[in-house]
């Protein structure tokens, strides 16, 4: 199904189409068609009046009149309404919201259109390091990255879901040290990861004071990398021991990986990474070490080599390798785009990482962009970078003691908090269901309240708010999906048959609104897409849960009869299963009672 504004934008095109523009051509212009940022101006509008008018030096009032007498909505709107300087305004035809929202529920796909162009998208995200913890930090990156991947695919890309993980580097002499002197195999087995940073914390402040210590690091980290048997079998069981228990949590998430691939997968590519940047004359040696400077092709302020401070602007150079001759995470991100691209041939490479990042993947795309253009030019390399999660005081979300949360602990603590809600509530189910909907309502909430704020922005980390069954959260949203599904069980219980597929009418305005509410679901799902903002989404159903209810508060259901008792229990349908999937494609479950 294409969406509505595309189908009015092919109207007003061919309302355009029959004007005269002069010598000015239509051709490139962008017909613009959004939903309407006021419902008492109707359902959509249109700016391409004023901005036509500007281009062609016209009169916008009058040009918006001539278009009006064009258009010809067939059936999809009455006629156009214009307002102001020249908005058009849409407003659509109630039998016609009535047929496509038949046509949504036929619709496997509710009424999301197939996208023009399918492409391959690899999303790289998670990413945590072996031998730490994941901790908060990592749940931004898992729950966004799951979820634009689950996007993607619904929406019909095929989507590669790449964990780069971070099995590589300094910090690996550290701990080898730390394994060979202060290990405890008792800690180890009980917590593997607590006791990996436990030692790594307590080589590495030793490595600030005492030579002796960054030696000995340093030594275990050279024969590492050359080899050595028992170095790498160590190395191995650091990450074996991670990554079970980076799998328990991505398991209790609900979160699979089609690959892993961590930085040490690219060591080979690192040394021909560079000398290919140095023999193409990208990079060049500076104080010993490989660096990317500037080509001064484009405009300072975009250029990621440059740096503006007091005496103006100064070179900022990306390292590829450093005077020890070790290569970096940029080499290494490098070494990774060349493979993900002989491999995948993907259309887009979505990164997702926290916002200090930014500056390394500009420098990364942008020397990729002069290595390999032809290639760069075939893939959009997007970062999709988010802030950070604070406490209620508004400081950077710790423990009382001020160590980071542990993601386990996190989500241990939301489905415990959320069991004392569920206790409360139902206290007749039996004990294993009442666990069961509050780890749905407790993992729910915790992804819900990260995927909901501008991922740009910071946000406050609250229990009470996000288990609240009130306002814009998971348990609000998975409560109006239960009490739709408790419609359907009163009806079974009545020993009613009843399946879908009848005639809808809308009828009142209550009605004509949920109808118009569902049909954006369609236009939803590829927006997100476009600025990887599943916030869009998340707000969406928000909207969509309100709509409902007020439908809810004005139409009996199961009080009505007839016709109007069929169509009522389609749109209870609907709804809850656009609710279920909108919900599903954030990465969240629905209970069928709570
Ligand atoms: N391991 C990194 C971190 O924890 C994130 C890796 C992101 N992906 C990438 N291709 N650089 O910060």
């Amino acid at each position: 199904m294409k969406t509505i504004p595309a189908l009015l934008q092919e109207r007003l095109r061919s309302a355009l189409e029959g004007l005269s523009f002069g010598e000015f051509d239509i051709k490139d212009v962008v017909v613009d068609v959004t939903q309407a940022s006021d419902p008492r101006f109707g359902d959509y509008q249109s700016n391409v009046a004023m901005v036509l008018a500007k281009r062609a030096k016209m009169n916008p009032r009058a040009l918006a009149e001539s278009i009006r007498e064009r258009f010809e909505g067939k059936g999809i709107c009455a006629a156009l309404e214009i307002a102001g300087a020249g908005f058009l305004n849409f407003r659509l035809d109630s039998q016609w919201v009535r047929a496509r929202v038949e046509a949504m529920r036929d619709d496997p796909r509710l009424a999301v259109p197939e996208p023009t162009v399918k492409k391959k998208i690899i999303v790289d995200f998670s990413s945590p390091n072996v031998a730490k913890p994941m901790h908060v930090g990592h749940i931004r990156s898992t729950i966004l990255g799951d979820s634009i991947a689950r996007i993607a695919e619904f929406y019909g890309h095929s989507v590669v879901r790449d964990n780069h993980i971070g099995d590589w580097g300094t910090q690996f002499g550290m701990l080898l040290v730390g394994w060979k002197t202060i290990l405890s195999l008792e800690a180890l087995r009980a917590d593997p990861l607590g006791e990996m940073e436990r030692i790594y914390k307590i080589i590495s402040a030793r490595c600030k004071d005492d030579p002796a210590t960054m030696d000995a690091a340093r030594q275990e980290l050279v024969r590492l990398q050359a080899g050595d048997d028992e170095n790498l079998a160590l190395w191995r069981e650091m990450i074996r021991l991670s990554q079970s228990q980076f799998d328990s949590i991505y398991g209790r998430l609900g979160i699979r990986f089609d690959v892993t691939l961590g930085e040490s997968f690219y060591n080979d590519r690192l040394k021909p990474v560079v000398e290919e940047l140095r023999a193409l004359g990208i990079a060049r040696e500076s104080d010993g070490a490989i660096c990317v400077f500037s080509d001064h092709k484009g405009p300072q302020e975009a250029d990621p080599f440059l740096i503006k401070d007091k005496e103006g602007w100064r070179d900022n150079p990306a390292l590829v390798l450093k005077s020890d001759g070790a290569a970096n995470y940029t080499t290494t991100d490098l070494a990774t785009l060349q493979y993900r691209n002989e491999t995948w041939q993907p259309q887009e490479i979505v990164y997702v990482t926290d916002g200090r990042q930014q500056l390394h993947f500009r420098q990364v795309f942008a020397i990729f962009g002069r290595w390999k253009p032809d290639e760069a030019r075939g893939v959009k390399l997007s970062h999709v970078w988010f802030g950070s999660i604070l406490g209620e005081d508004g400081r950077p979300f710790k423990t009382r003691s001020g160590e980071t949360i542990r993601l386990a602990e996190l989500l241990d603590e939301a489905q415990e908090r959320a069991l004392v809600l569920v206790n409360a509530k139902n206290p007749e189910l039996a004990e294993d269901q009442r666990r069961e909907i509050a780890r749905i309502i407790g993992i729910g909430a915790v992804k819900y309240s990260d995927l909901l704020p501008n991922r740009q922005g910071d946000y406050l980390f609250s229990w009470d708010k996000m288990l609240s069954f009130q306002g814009n959260t998971a348990p609000y949203l998975q409560n109006a999906y239960v009490r739709i599904r408790s419609i359907f069980r009163k009806l079974s219980e009545g020993g009613e048959q009843w399946a879908s597929g009848g005639a809808i009418e809308l009828d009142s305005p209550q009605e004509i609104a949920l109808g118009k509410k569902l049909l954006q679901f369609g236009e939803v799902v590829p927006q997100v897409l476009e600025d990887h903002r599943p916030s869009t989404l998340a707000n969406y159903l928000y909207e969509l849960a309100n709509v409902f209810h007020s439908f809810y508060e004005a139409c009996p259901v199961l009080k009505a009869e007839g016709n109007q008792r069929a169509s009522r229990l389609e749109l209870c349908e609907i709804a809850a299963r656009t609710i279920k999937t909108g919900l599903g494609l954030l990465g969240i479950e629905v209970p069928e009672r709570m």
